[in-house]
């Protein structure tokens, strides 16, 4: 590879990915705490852009301020797309850095669209599942950009039946449709049934792809550490699962939102998230350090031609 690392570039995207997370927290507390149609309008809230303390009393609070957090994603994705096509070689990059605005763009409108619509017509869930895909794009904008990236490596070979590049892409496919779910019942488009019967598939999938990695690349240290925090993150959400399950049961009765159903919610929406960006990183993994069949079947044809 011939670009070079850029470290200012890199370090920006990293904020701009911890940022993301912040305005993860930020959403799942508005949807946790009922507060989606706290401030009747938008782009303004409740028709300025400063709203007073007294008008934010409540749920509007949770609902200006993930407005707030939003807005500086839009600033900060275009502030990284225009750093990278000022100062990356990689023109696919640069397109790249661009597509994100688009995507924060899309997310704002469709945002909108929730409040404006009165949470009709699936909307939020499209938001929520939406804002994983955004969230995936930042972090493998910061991939791209690391020094590992763009640092030589030596080209590990897939010898198996079905290619590790196709696996990991199922993988990360599951764990978005297991998210889709995940979201239907958190606004109440569907039952839960669904969700914990995908949990089961997600388990079966990730362990799958560890083992696979663990057979063909056990002696590679990416590889490795991949499939363990995939194994770790994974098990965190299940359990959180099932937390954010137990607490919605416990206080259906209760004077929401209950502190508990709070935290355990938000949590486990945030780290559903985290597993998806993640799996999508094994699939950049896989195609960083394993070439595709063809890659290799290529040069073996074009060698037997010329004998
Ligand atoms: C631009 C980037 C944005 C991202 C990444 C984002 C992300 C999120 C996330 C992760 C949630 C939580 C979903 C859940 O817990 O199920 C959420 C909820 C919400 N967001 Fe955003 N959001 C963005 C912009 C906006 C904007 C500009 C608005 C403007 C109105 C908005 C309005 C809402 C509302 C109303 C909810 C609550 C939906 C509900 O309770 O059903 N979002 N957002
Ligand atoms: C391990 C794979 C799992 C993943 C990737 C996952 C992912 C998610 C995500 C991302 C959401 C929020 C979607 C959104 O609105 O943004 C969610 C909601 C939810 N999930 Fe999971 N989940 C998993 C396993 C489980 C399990 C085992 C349970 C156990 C019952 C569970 C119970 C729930 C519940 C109850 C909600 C809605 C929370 C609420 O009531 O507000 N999840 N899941």
């Amino acid at each position: 590879m011939t670009t070079t690392y850029n470290p200012g570039v890199h370090r920006f995207a990293n904020f701009v990915v911890a940022w993301t997370v912040l305005l993860f927290i930020a959403g799942a507390l508005v949807t946790s705490n009922n507060a989606a149609l706290s401030v009747p309008d938008w782009p303004k809230s409740f028709g300025t852009w400063f709203p007073s303390l007294r008008q934010l009393a409540g749920g509007a609070f949770f609902e200006h301020s993930h407005r707030v957090i939003a807005g500086g994603l839009g600033i900060f994705t275009l502030a990284l797309a225009i750093l990278i096509w000022l100062k990356d070689k990689r023109r696919w990059l640069r397109w790249f850095g661009v597509i994100a605005v688009a995507g924060v763009v899309v997310q704002a409108l469709l945002g909108g669209e929730v409040v404006r619509q009165l949470l009709h017509y699936w909307l939020p869930v499209i938001h929520a599942c939406f804002a994983q895909i955004v969230f995936a794009a930042v972090l493998s904008i910061a991939v791209f950009t690391s020094r590992w990236w763009v640092s030589e490596h030596a080209q590990l070979e897939d010898a198996g039946t079905a290619s590790i590049h196709t696996l990991a892409i199922l993988n990360a496919a599951v764990i978005f449709f297991q998210v889709v779910l995940g979201a239907g019942f958190r606004h109440q488009d569907i039952p839960v049934w669904p969700h914990i019967a995908g949990a089961f598939i997600v388990l079966a999938m990730v362990v799958w792809t560890a083992v696979v990695l663990r057979k063909r690349f056990g002696a590679s240290r990416e590889m490795s550490r991949a499939r363990i925090l995939l194994h770790a993150v994974f098990g965190t959400q299940f359990v959180l699962g099932f937390g954010a399950y137990w607490s919605r049961l416990t206080t259906a009765d209760a004077p929401q939102p209950m502190p508990v159903m709070v935290a355990l919610t938000v949590t486990h929406t945030v780290v559903g998230a985290l597993l998806f960006a993640l799996s999508v990183v094994v699939v950049l993994i896989c195609y960083r350090l394993v070439p595709r069949r063809r890659e290799v079947a290529a040069p073996a044809a074009s060698q037997v031609a010329a004998r």
